[in-house]
């Protein structure tokens, strides 16, 4: 089945001129990383692999541009108006509908929330999310195993999500830097979910 309106290798002809070469070889990693992790839980591969490819597609947008999408067609939390770092998610689900036709919700909504996450998880999100972290292209090494490790477990997708809440939070306080109260509740709600 078709979820974009052009072909893959438009897709990443589109991808090469609008990312920078670390970005455009992250997306790489994460595309088949999503698609991976889709084949170990069940999960549909093609349409994670399209998630992936997509999920930063507006990394590189500077931020007037971002703010000018966000201002003209979408809503955001009050916590990703916080920072600009995280606006790049909610402007790639608009772009993957406009620019790719992409219609599929669940593909959408886990390129929407794959920097801040959501409450409510799909396993299709959760395996987006963690493929963003995991990648191993650009991802740190010792990061990534820390992560497959808790992978291998039983319950293992809330297991890993809650080590990557727990070393964002950290980094954040290291940082001095705020913390959203939707990662606070993700949090505590994964820590339910794993204990
Ligand atoms: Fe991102
Ligand atoms: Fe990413």
């Amino acid at each position: 089945m078709d979820y974009t309106k052009i072909s893959n290798d438009e897709i990443l002809k589109w991808l090469k001129e609008h990312l920078n070469e670390e970005r455009y070889i992250h997306t790489l990693g994460t595309a088949d990383k999503a698609k991976d992790l889709a084949l170990q839980y069940n999960l549909n591969p093609e349409k994670a692999y399209i998630a992936g490819l997509l999920h930063d597609c507006a990394k590189c947008f500077d931020n007037d541009k971002l703010l000018k999408i966000i201002k003209e067609h979408l809503e955001v939390e009050e916590c990703e108006m916080l920072n600009y770092k995280t606006l790049h998610a909610p402007v790639s689900a608009y772009i993957a509908q406009k620019e790719f036709g992409v219609e599929d919700s669940e593909i959408l909504s886990a390129i929407r929330w794959h920097t801040l996450g959501k409450l409510e998880m799909s396993d299709f999100e959760k395996i987006i999310f963690l493929a963003d972290k995991i990648e191993p292209n650009t991802r740190d090494k010792d990061y990534r195993e820390k992560i497959k490790g808790f992978l291998k477990e039983e319950n293992g997708l809330n297991k890993a999500i809650l080590k990557c809440y727990k070393e964002t939070i950290k980094s954040l306080v290291k940082r001095d830097l705020k913390i959203c109260l939707l990662t606070i509740e993700i949090y505590n709600k994964l820590q339910d979910l794993v204990n």
